[in-house]
């Protein structure tokens, strides 16, 4: 049988069109979804945000941006209302990467930053327990965060079942499951 396409009506197309488009967004959907459960790898933050000048050269603090990771379970990622303090009417740089901050600043809008370390609701992880009780130093699981020059776009120790059970079975800390899993 061969379709001639110039004897389709109007209405017959309008269908085929129809169809087609549903296909598109299905295939749309399940890639959505399925981009949700994909590692997190590589992500490009909105601004090339850089560690070591504001450890270095403007002195600051882990704690100074990430303001609850000792007191809290999240160590919370900074507003807009933290880096005013410094960047406000006068660009302090020539980079353009200032220019981007200035304009959300300006704009009185938040920074998307992409949260990289993530874990499942289904598990409890608190900051505060590790870094104070444990006395555990960022480095360990976060990497040499003071030397980077450029923002944190992958995990630098997977944050795995296997890679906490690891640590807790050799400082001797729980392994029951009700323990992260509550
Ligand atoms: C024992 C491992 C471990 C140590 C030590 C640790 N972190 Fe984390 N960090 C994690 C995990 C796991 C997550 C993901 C938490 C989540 O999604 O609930 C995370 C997430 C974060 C985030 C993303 C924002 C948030 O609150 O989830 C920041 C920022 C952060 N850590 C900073 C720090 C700093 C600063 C220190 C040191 C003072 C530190 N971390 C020490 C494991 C650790
Ligand atoms: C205590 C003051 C202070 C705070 C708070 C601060 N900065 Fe900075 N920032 C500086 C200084 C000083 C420089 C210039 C360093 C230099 O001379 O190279 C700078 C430079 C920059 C630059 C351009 C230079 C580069 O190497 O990329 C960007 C982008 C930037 N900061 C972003 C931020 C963001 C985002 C925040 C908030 C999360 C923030 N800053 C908070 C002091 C600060
Ligand atoms: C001036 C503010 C500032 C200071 C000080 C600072 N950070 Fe950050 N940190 C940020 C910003 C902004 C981001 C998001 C951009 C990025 O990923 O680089 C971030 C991201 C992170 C992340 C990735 C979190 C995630 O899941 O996306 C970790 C881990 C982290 N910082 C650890 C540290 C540690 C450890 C120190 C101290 C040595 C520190 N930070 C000091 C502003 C700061
Ligand atoms: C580098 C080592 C290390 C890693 C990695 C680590 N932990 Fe721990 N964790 C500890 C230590 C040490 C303690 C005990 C702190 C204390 O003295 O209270 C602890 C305690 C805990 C507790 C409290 C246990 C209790 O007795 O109730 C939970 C929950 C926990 N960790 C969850 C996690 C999860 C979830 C991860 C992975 C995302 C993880 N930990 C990764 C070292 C680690
Ligand atoms: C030290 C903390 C910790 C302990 C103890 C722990 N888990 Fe987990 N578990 C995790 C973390 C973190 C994840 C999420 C891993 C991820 O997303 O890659 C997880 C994920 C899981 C999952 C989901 C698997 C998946 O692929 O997402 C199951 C099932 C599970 N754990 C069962 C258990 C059982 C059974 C025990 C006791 C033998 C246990 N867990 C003990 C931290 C822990």
């Amino acid at each position: 049988m061969q379709i001639n396409f110039l004897k389709i009506k109007p209405f017959n197309i309008f269908i085929i069109v129809l169809i087609f488009f549903i296909i598109a967004l299905i295939f749309l959907l399940v890639f959505i979804i399925l981009f949700q459960f994909l590692p997190v790898k590589n992500q490009k933050q909105p601004i090339a945000y850089n560690h070591k000048v504001h450890i270095e050269t403007a002195g600051l603090q882990c704690i100074d941006c990430h303001v609850s990771v000792e007191q809290r379970a999240f160590a919370t990622l900074p507003s807009i209302e933290i880096c005013q303090n410094c960047h406000s009417s006068d660009p302090l740089t020539e980079s353009e990467e200032e220019k981007k901050l200035l304009t959300y600043i300006s704009e009185g809008k938040e920074i998307p930053w992409i949260k990289i370390y993530n874990i499942p609701d289904h598990v409890y992880f608190s900051h505060r327990r590790h870094v104070i009780r444990g006395e555990i130093s960022c480095s360990e699981c976060h990497g040499n965060i003071n030397e980077m020059t450029s923002p944190v776009s992958a995990q630098f120790k997977m944050m795995s079942m296997n890679n906490c059970m690891k640590c807790h079975k050799e400082r001797k800390v729980t392994t029951d499951c009700l323990a992260c899993h509550r």
